[in-house]
C-alpha cells in the first residue's frame, strides 16, 4: 500500500460538529459532519475497506473507510482506544445488515488526534478477563470503557434522578450532611476513626440523625451521601463507601413509612423504565417490572419460623432462636424462595440501634423494618424513631453511649418533639437488585471494599 497525507476536500460542505446521539437527525438534514470519539472496535476488510465502531460516551457508531482513507500515514498507528476525528455523512445501513442506530457514517476525510499503544500495553491485551476479578478492579479505570461497565455507570445515573424527582415531586427538601462526625449511628465496630484536629473523629455511616434535626423546620427531607463501614468481610453485597438515599419524615405512623418505602421503590422503578434508557435497562435485567403493590410483610419472629419450618441451618448444623439476627445468607434463602420483595417487620430490640422506637404493647420489639428483594436481600433499613426524653437516654445507656456528644440530637425530645422515622437506601443495592448483577462493586464508579482503596 502506498500510504499518504490526506487532505481534506474543499468543494465539501463544511462539517458540522455532532456528538453521535445526533446521528440520526444529521442523516435525515443530509448533513457533512465531524465527530470526535475513541475506536472502541475496528476490523480491516481487505486492504481497502475498513470498518470502525467509533465511541464518544453518547453512543456508539459504525463508521466506513474506503480505499482512500485506507491509505493514509496513520492507518498502521490505528488502535484500539486511540482518538480520532471522523469527517463524513451519515447513511442509512444496507438492508440486511445491522449497526447501532441503523445508521453508519462514509468517512471522507479523519485525523488521528491521539494512537493508543499496540503490542504487549495494547489496551486489549491488558485487559484480559481471565486474569480475575482484582487484576480487573485495578484496571477499573481501563474497564469502566466496556460497554457493559459504561452502560452500568449511565444507569447509575438514570436512577439516581429517578430517585431525586420522586423526593422532588413529593416536597422532600434535599440536605447535605456532614461525612465528618464525632458520633455513631449504627454501631462502633464499624466506624472508620481518623484524627481530627487532634480529635477523634469518624467517618459517617449515616446522615440519619442530622436529618432528624431538619425536620422541624423544612418537614420532609432527604440526603444522598456517601456512607462509610470498615465491615471486616468481603461480601457481594458489603462496601467500604456507599451511597446511601436517606429519608426523615415527621408526623406519621409506621404504617405510612412503609407505604412510603413501597411507593419509593415503584416509582422510581417506572420513572427509569419510562425514561429513555428503557432498553438500556431491559438489556442488562429483562425482567424488571414495577414490584406489586403492597408488599409482603412478615415479623421477624415469623421469619425464625419460618426458617425453621424450611430446616435452614446455620453452619454449625443447629436452627435460628429468636433473638438471632438473621444473617446473608438465610435471608437471601427466604427472600429467593418467596421471590418477591418482603418487609421485616418489628425487630427485637436488642438487636437494633439505640434511636428505635418501641412498640407500645411489647416494649420488646421495635417499630423497624428491613425491606429484602430477591437477589440480594436487605435493601432498605427503616424504623421509627424514639421521641420521648427518658426513652433516647434509656437508648444511649442501653448501647453504652455516652449522652454528651448527642446534646443536638437529644434536644430534638426537649424542643417540639414529634412522632417521625425514616430509613436508609443502600444505592448500589437496589442498583444489584434492579440491573440484576451478582456483586454490588459492579455498579460503583470506584469500588471501596475491604483490602481496596485503590484505584
Ligand atoms: O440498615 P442500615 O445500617 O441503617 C442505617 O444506617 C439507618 N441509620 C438508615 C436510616 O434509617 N436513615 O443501612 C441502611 C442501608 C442498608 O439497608 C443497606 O442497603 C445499605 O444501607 N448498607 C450498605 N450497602 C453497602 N455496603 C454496606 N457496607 C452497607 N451497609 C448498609
Amino acid at each position: 500500500v502506498e500510504y499518504k497525507v490526506l487532505t481534506e476536500d474543499s468543494t465539501l460542505p463544511v462539517a458540522q460538529k455532532i456528538k453521535i446521539r445526533e446521528a440520526e437527525k444529521a442523516r435525515k438534514e443530509g448533513k457533512r459532519v465531524v465527530i470526535f470519539g475513541w475506536i472502541h472496535r475496528m476490523r480491516m476488510q481487505g486492504k481497502n475497506m475498513m470498518f470502525l465502531t467509533l465511541r464518544d460516551g453518547s453512543g456508539y457508531l459504525q463508521c466506513l473507510l474506503g480505499k482512500e482513507m485506507c491509505q493514509s500515514v496513520d492507518i498502521p498507528k490505528l488502535t484500539v482506544e486511540s482518538t480520532v476525528a471522523l469527517y463524513g455523512t451519515l447513511v442509512e445501513v444496507p438492508e440486511g445488515k445491522s449497526a447501532p442506530g441503523g445508521h453508519e457514517l462514509i468517512v471522507d476525510f479523519w485525523k488521528l488526534i491521539h494512537a493508543a499503544p499496540s503490542g504487549i500495553e495494547a489496551f486489549e491485551t491488558k485487559l484480559n478477563k481471565e486474569a480475575g476479578p482484582e487484576v480487573m478492579y485495578d484496571q477499573r479505570h481501563l474497564v469502566l470503557r466496556g460497554e457493559t461497565a459504561s452502560s452500568l455507570m449511565k444507569l447509575r445515573s438514570v436512577f439516581l434522578q429517578a430517585f431525586r424527582q420522586h423526593y422532588i415531586e413529593q416536597h422532600y427538601v434535599e440536605l447535605t450532611t456532614p461525612c465528618l462526625t464525632q458520633t455513631e449511628c449504627e454501631g462502633g465496630s464499624t466506624l472508620f476513626k481518623l484524627d481530627y484536629y487532634g480529635e477523634p473523629a469518624y467517618l459517617t455511616q449515616s446522615s440519619q440523625l442530622y436529618l432528624e434535626t431538619a425536620i422541624p423546620s423544612m418537614g420532609d427531607v432527604f440526603c444522598i451521601q456517601m456512607s462509610f463501614r470498615a465491615e471486616a468481610s468481603r461480601t457481594r453485597r458489603h462496601l467500604s463507601e456507599f451511597t446511601h438515599i436517606e429519608a426523615e419524615m415527621p408526623f406519621i405512623t409506621y404504617d405510612e413509612l412503609l407505604e412510603r418505602l413501597e411507593f419509593l421503590v415503584c416509582d422510581v422503578i417506572e420513572k427509569a423504565l419510562s425514561s429513555s434508557s428503557r432498553d438500556m435497562i431491559l438489556e442488562l435485567n429483562p425482567d424488571l417490572k414495577v414490584p406489586q403493590r403492597p408488599f409482603r410483610r412478615m415479623q421477624y419472629k415469623d421469619a425464625i419460623e419460618w426458617l425453621r419450618q424450611a430446616d435452614f441451618r446455620k453452619d454449625d448444623g443447629t436452627l435460628y432462636e429468636y433473638g438471632e439476627d438473621i444473617p446473608e445468607k438465610p435471608e437471601r434463602f427466604m427472600v429467593d424462595t418467596l421471590g418477591e420483595p418482603i418487609f421485616l417487620c418489628r425487630f427485637p430490640t436488642a438487636m437494633k440501634a439505640f434511636y428505635m422506637f418501641r412498640d407500645e404493647e411489647d416494649p420488646a420489639l421495635t417499630h423497624s423494618t428491613d425491606l429484602l428483594m430477591p437477589g440480594v436481600g436487605e435493601i432498605i433499613g427503616g424504623s421509627m424513631r424514639i421521641w420521648d426524653y427518658e426513652d433516647i437516654m434509656k437508648g444511649y445507656a442501653r448501647e453504652g453511649i455516652d449522652p454528651k456528644f448527642y446534646y443536638w440530637y437529644t434536644d430534638q425530645r426537649k424542643y417540639g418533639a414529634c412522632p417521625h422515622g425514616g430509613y436508609g437506601l443502600g444505592f448500589e443495592r437496589f442498583l444489584a437488585w434492579a440491573l440484576k448483577r451478582d456483586h454490588v462493586r459492579e455498579v460503583c464508579f470506584y469500588p471501596r471494599y475491604m483490602k481496596r482503596c485503590t484505584p
